[in-house]
């Protein structure tokens, strides 16, 4: 086992609590796995905030590596279906939470959580995309197999975020018509940049509203949770559906029962973490066809490890814009 050392933000707990620094380590502090990469690229999400912050109970085991996603390159495998040189992706499975994951030069994982690129995907542009943008596309396919269809106009919440900013994207460019709320007016120019038609203030759907409004959308992605996903329930169109994948307004959801027993109204349960590993691949493949080299430099700012800890504060605030790329 090598034996060099290499940069990684580490997560430790003492009895003063939880802290997190930039550090040299080496390969003996990762987890064991039967796959170790060059990290290439990880991103930032809003668990990793959470995470770097010590909330939410995200990370579960110290010391440890933060950084739910990572993309990069076979460096050793013992995994059957990988061998030095892959370029591989890597979202959820608890990586980042309770096993070391992207916020370091290099990982060790297990091979079965691994996706190899698809054609004409490069390691950046996979996390220009990362866990947001493939819950995105977990979020839009949820939509699709309800029935939803090119054309129905469609709500993202927490639009200018990343989640939010993937999905506008994806909405627009598969043809649908689509409202971006955002608590971020500034951002309105933006957000029509990636394909939004209508920008909706979040002040509109921030107080609780009458259990049934007007019938405005025939579908939603909900990135928000609480009050914002109870208002877009109730003005979500007979036989309509709302995508669920987010908390950054609230894990409480205080709704009635009227827009399913009275609309047939859907809401449907996205989770990203433990999507099965067969299905992943295909997702990657359609956001490579779906995503362009313009959208990824439009929704992106680049940053370096050392400036990571700094955003956990802006993005749990919501004060980051689309993705934020980390450079390994
Ligand atoms: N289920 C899954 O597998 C899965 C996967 C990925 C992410 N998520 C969840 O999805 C959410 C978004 O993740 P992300 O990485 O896209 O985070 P993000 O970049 O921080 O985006 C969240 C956006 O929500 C809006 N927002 C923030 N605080 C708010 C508040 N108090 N009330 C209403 N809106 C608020 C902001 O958008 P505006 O300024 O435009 O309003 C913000 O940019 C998070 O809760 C995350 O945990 C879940």
């Amino acid at each position: 086992m090598s034996t060099d050392t290499f940069r990684a933000i580490m997560a430790r707990k003492s009895d003063a609590g939880q802290s997190v620094a930039l550090e040299m380590i080496r390969e003996a502090d990762l987890p064991d796995g039967d796959v170790t990469l060059d990290v290439a690229y990880s991103s930032l999400n809003y668990k990793d905030g959470l995470a770097l912050k010590g909330l939410g109970r995200i990370l579960r085991t110290f010391p440890m590596v933060p950084g739910i996603d990572l993309a990069g390159t076979v460096r050793a495998s013992s995994h059957p279906d990988f061998t030095p040189g892959d370029a591989v992706v890597l979202t959820g499975w608890g990586v980042g939470e309770t096993w070391s994951g992207g916020f370091a030069e290099r990982a060790r994982v297990k091979g079965e959580w691994l996706v190899k690129l698809p054609p004409g995907l490069t390691a950046r542009d996979a996390m220009v995309i990362g866990t947001a943008g493939f819950t995105a596309m977990l979020c839009v396919e949820a939509l699709e197999r309800h029935g939803l269809a090119p054309g129905a106009k469609v709500l993202v919440t927490g639009a200018a975020g990343g989640v939010g900013s993937v999905a506008v994207r994806l909405l627009s460019r598969l043809g649908y018509e689509v409202s971006a709320l955002t608590g971020r007016p500034a951002e309105a120019d933006y957000l029509r940049g990636l394909g939004a038609t209508h920008i909706v203030e979040r002040a509109a759907y921030a107080a609780s509203g009458k259990p049934l409004q007007s019938e405005t959308w025939a579908g939603a992605v909900d990135t928000v949770g609480g009050t914002v996903l109870a208002n877009v329930l109730a003005a979500t169109a007979y036989g309509g559906a709302v995508a669920a994948c987010g908390l950054a307004g609230g894990s409480d959801l205080p709704t009635t029962v009227f827009p399913f027993i009275l609309r047939n109204v859907a809401l449907l349960g996205v989770d990203s973490v433990a999507y099965p590993t067969a299905r992943r691949g295909a997702v990657w493949t359609r956001l490579a066809d779906l995503l362009t080299a313009e959208d990824f430099a439009q929704m992106t700012r680049e940053v370096g490890l050392e400036e990571v800890i700094a955003l956990a504060d802006p993005i749990l605030k919501g004060e980051v814009r689309g993705r934020t790329l980390i450079a390994l």
